[in-house]
């Protein structure tokens, strides 16, 4: 009689006890996964990012592609395949220089190895100039940190000053650079005023240098010329231009181009009186 009652209970009380082990379990995965988010969160990571994303062809309609894949009038001359210190990607290359083929006026904040700087000038039209601004190794005392700045962009923009001959040194595309050097802060826009089709920003990435750079630049686009800014990457790289356009995307229509870390605006041609 004592025998069966310990027979059947057997594997019901085993069943009862695996089923809260599964439960207990489910739940301490839950519990870590809820606190996995909520660091993620509080780090940045899992924020949304406030500039809205476009494929690039959304930007600009020649980039629309063809039922063959890409349009014609995106052909571009290029070195592909290299990335060189603190350079841009093929697509990102892609995309500048396809935009260069109708720049007759292009200005570049930060020049480093002077490869895109080449490029734009290699696929902008025959008249076109390209006028490009960075620090040289010794200026860099004249670097103006602002309060906040992030000390690994500063360290960056420092390291990335060391260049006073470039990539297109000795080429015929040369001849339509005009190289100056000197601090972005220190740059006076006053002479540039709506001048240019096609500004580039990728100078110093400490926000108080992305700011300053931005505020030139609004100022030295021509109506319908587009600036373009790089490496918006996320809060946890290049901090200093995420922040910066965040807060500038409440004001100005930015877009992030899909699959790039660029973020462009097109300056609107008035409406005709
Ligand atoms: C990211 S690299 C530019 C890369 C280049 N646009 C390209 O696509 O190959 C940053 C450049 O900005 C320059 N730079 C950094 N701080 C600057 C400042 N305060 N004023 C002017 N140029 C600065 C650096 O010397 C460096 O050449």
């Amino acid at each position: 009689m004592d025998v069966l009652p310990r027979i059947e209970s057997g594997p019901v009380t085993l069943s009862i006890a695996i089923n809260i082990i599964l439960a207990a379990s489910l739940i301490a995965v839950l519990w870590k996964l809820k606190n996995y988010r909520e660091d993620r969160k509080k780090r940045g990571v899992l924020r949304p990012w406030p500039v809205r994303q476009v494929d690039i062809d959304g930007f600009d309609e020649r980039f629309r592609p063809t039922e063959f894949g890409p349009p014609p009038q995106t052909e571009i001359r290029f070195v592909a395949g290299f990335r060189v210190d603190g350079g841009i990607n093929d697509f990102e290359t892609w995309i500048l220089c396809t935009l260069a083929k109708s720049a007759r006026r292009i200005f570049e904040f930060g020049t480093c190895t002077g490869k895109t700087t080449y490029l734009l000038a290699a696929n902008a039209p025959a008249d076109a100039r390209i006028t490009t601004l960075t620090l040289a190794p010794d200026q860099k005392d004249s670097y103006r940190l602002g309060g906040g700045d992030d000390r690994e962009a500063t360290a960056a923009a420092l390291a990335e000053s060391a260049y006073t001959s470039f990539y297109y040194s000795g080429h015929a595309e040369a001849e339509r650079i005009e190289q100056l050097f000197g601090d972005s802060k220190a740059f006076d826009e006053t002479p540039h005023l709506a001048q240019y089709d096609l500004i580039f920003i990728d100078g110093s990435h400490a926000r108080s240098y992305v700011e300053s750079d931005t505020a030139k630049a609004l100022r030295m686009v021509k109506p319908g010329g587009v600036i373009m800014w790089h490496d918006y990457h996320g809060p946890r790289r290049a901090r200093g231009v995420f922040d910066a356009l965040n807060e500038l995307t409440r004001q100005l229509d930015l877009v992030h181009i899909k699959g790039t870390s660029i973020v462009a605006y097109r300056h609107p041609v008035p409406e005709p009186s």
